[in-house]
C-alpha cells in the first residue's frame, strides 16, 4: 500500500473530500453514477463534513450517487440510536442532496433465515452497477476493515460475522457498557472491498500506530485483515503523523 502523511486529521480528511468530489463531479459531467463505499465510526466524520461544505457551498450535487456501507450490527433496528444507519444519516446523508433509494446500508433486522440471500444481493448490487469507485475505510484495533475481524480471508463475501473482543470493548462505551454491544454484525466481506478501484484507508491517533504498521508493513495474514489492502493496486492509506509514527 501508499502511504500519505498529513499533519492532523483535518488535512488528510480534507485531502479524501477532495478526492471523492473530483471524481464524482467528472462522472457527473459523463452523466454516470458514482460508487461510494462508506465506513462510520470516528475516523472519516471530517470527510463527510468537508463532503457537505463542498454541497453546500460549491454545489457539488450526489444526485447521481450511489453509496454502500461497509457494516451494521446485528440484530439492530435503523432507528436505534446506536445504528449505523442514524449515524449515517446524522452525519452525512441528511446534509446532501442525495436521493434515500441510492443509499445501502446492511440491514440489521433480518431474520437468521434471510441473511444469507441478503447478503448475495448486496454484493451483486454492487457489481451490477459497476462496482465501487472508492471504498473509504477506517481500521480497528483489531486489525479489522469494515466488521472482518481477524481469521477474515480476502476471498469472503458480505456477511455474518461475530465481533472480536477488543471490537465490543471498543463499542462499549457507546453502548454504556460491553455487555450492551451486539455480538454480531452484517460486513461487507474483503473480498468485496478488495474489489473497489480505490481504496482509502484513514486512520488519526496514536491508538492505530501499531496496527497500521502491521497492517501496511507486516505480513499479509488473516490475524491482520486489514494487511489484505497490500494485494490492491490503488490503496492509499491516509494517515496523521501520531497514527504513522511506528512506520519503518
Ligand atoms: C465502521 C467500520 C469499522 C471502523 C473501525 C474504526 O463502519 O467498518 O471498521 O472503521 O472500527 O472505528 P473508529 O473510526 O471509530 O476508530
Amino acid at each position: 500500500v501508499a502511504t500519505g502523511v498529513f499533519d492532523n486529521r483535518d488535512e488528510g480528511s480534507v485531502y479524501v473530500a477532495q478526492q471523492i468530489a473530483s471524481l464524482i463531479k467528472e462522472k457527473n459531467k459523463l452523466n454516470k453514477p458514482t460508487l461510494l463505499g462508506l465506513a462510520t465510526g470516528s475516523t472519516p466524520l471530517l470527510v463527510y463534513k468537508e463532503l457537505i461544505r463542498i454541497h453546500r457551498e460549491e454545489g457539488l450535487t450526489f444526485k447521481n450517487v450511489i453509496t454502500f456501507n461497509l457494516d451494521e450490527y446485528f440484530p439492530m433496528a435503523p432507528e436505534d440510536s446506536h445504528s449505523y444507519h442514524m449515524f449515517m444519516w446524522e452525519s452525512f446523508f441528511a446534509h446532501i442532496d442525495i436521493d434515500s433509494s441510492n443509499v445501502h446500508i446492511p440491514k440489521g433486522t433480518l431474520s437468521l433465515q434471510e441473511v444469507e440471500a441478503y447478503c448475495l444481493a448486496y454484493d451483486s448490487k454492487i457489481q451490477s452497477l459497476g462496482g465501487l469507485d472508492i471504498q473509504v475505510l477506517g481500521i480497528g484495533r483489531s486489525g479489522h476493515i469494515g466488521f472482518n475481524e481477524p481469521g477474515s480471508l480476502p476471498t469472503d463475501r458480505t456477511r455474518l460475522v461475530n465481533l472480536n473482543r477488543i471490537t465490543i470493548d471498543d463499542a462499549s462505551q457507546d453502548f454504556g457498557g460491553a455487555e450492551n454491544v451486539p455480538t454480531k454484525a452484517i460486513t461487507m466481506g474483503v473480498k468485496t472491498i478488495l474489489q473497489a478501484k480505490r481504496i482509502f484507508l484513514l486512520a488519526w491517533g496514536n491508538g492505530k500506530a501499531d496496527v497500521v504498521r502491521q497492517a501496511a508493513e507486516g505480513a499479509m495474514t488473516a490475524d491482520v485483515p486489514a494487511s489484505f489492502l497490500q494485494q490492491h493496486s490503488d490503496c492509499l492509506f491516509v494517515l496523521d503523523t501520531m497514527a504513522a509514527s511506528r512506520l519503518s
